[in-house]
């Protein structure tokens, strides 16, 4: 696939754009500062019309490996006149979730503008006519890729471990950016357990 991997510079958009690459997969990075390896590059803020429309040009595929309701609302509309129609997010785990109680409690009263601002993207995609997917992860670590995830479809995780790391993380945007059988559904990713 021709794949754009949107906030490239960042943790886990380093991995996607390497892990994309090892798969064969044909990819632009787009990143507001240059990031060094064989994918092609496009350096400029993912909120800039001027920047996209470039960027999504003659893409099968954008990968958002940050979340966020500005880069939708620029993107979305650009992707559409280029036809380009494939979208993965990056969301979180605790913009659905209800338990453990405490837990998002705290994690809300700490990240509230960044949650509510995912929710907003995700509802953003799902009101629009991109075929998007949403993926959620738990709390990413770095570490070493496991190679296995657990995925589910519940606001709640129903297993897996709360620790996902961004490598195995990205391994999972890749495996639903893939997926045709993924559009217009929100996965929830976590840790494989044991
Ligand atoms: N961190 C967590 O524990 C966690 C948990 C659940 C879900 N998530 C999801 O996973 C995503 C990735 O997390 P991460 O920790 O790997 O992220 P990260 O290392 O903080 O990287 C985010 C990257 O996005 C880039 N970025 C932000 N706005 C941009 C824009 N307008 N244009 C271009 N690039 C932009 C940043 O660019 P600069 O380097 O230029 O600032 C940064 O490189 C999050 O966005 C969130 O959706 C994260």
């Amino acid at each position: 696939m021709r794949l754009l991997v949107v906030g490239a510079a960042g943790r886990t958009g380093r991995l996607v754009l390497e892990q994309a690459a090892a798969r064969g997969h044909e990819v632009t990075a787009l990143a507001r500062r240059p990031v060094a390896g064989p994918h092609a590059m496009v350096v400029g803020d993912a909120t800039d019309p001027t920047v996209l429309p470039a960027a999504v040009a003659g893409q099968d595929a954008v990968v958002m490996a940050v979340g966020g309701s500005a880069i939708v609302r620029a993107l979305a509309p650009a992707m559409a006149d280029a036809g380009v129609r494939r979208l993965v997010m990056t969301s979180s785990r605790s913009v659905v979730a209800t338990r453990p109680k405490l837990v998002l409690d705290l994690v809300w009263w700490r990240f509230r503008g960044p949650y509510a601002d995912l929710a907003r993207a995700e509802g953003m995609l799902e009101g629009g006519p991109l075929d998007w997917s949403v993926v959620r992860a738990t709390m990413l670590a770095d570490g070493p890729a496991r190679g296995r995830v657990h995925t589910d479809f519940e606001p709640d995780a129903t297993g897996g471990d709360w620790r996902l790391t961004r490598a195995d993380y990205a391994m999972a945007l890749l495996d639903v950016t893939e997926d045709t059988a993924m559009v217009r559904r929100a996965v929830g990713v976590g840790g494989p357990k044991g």
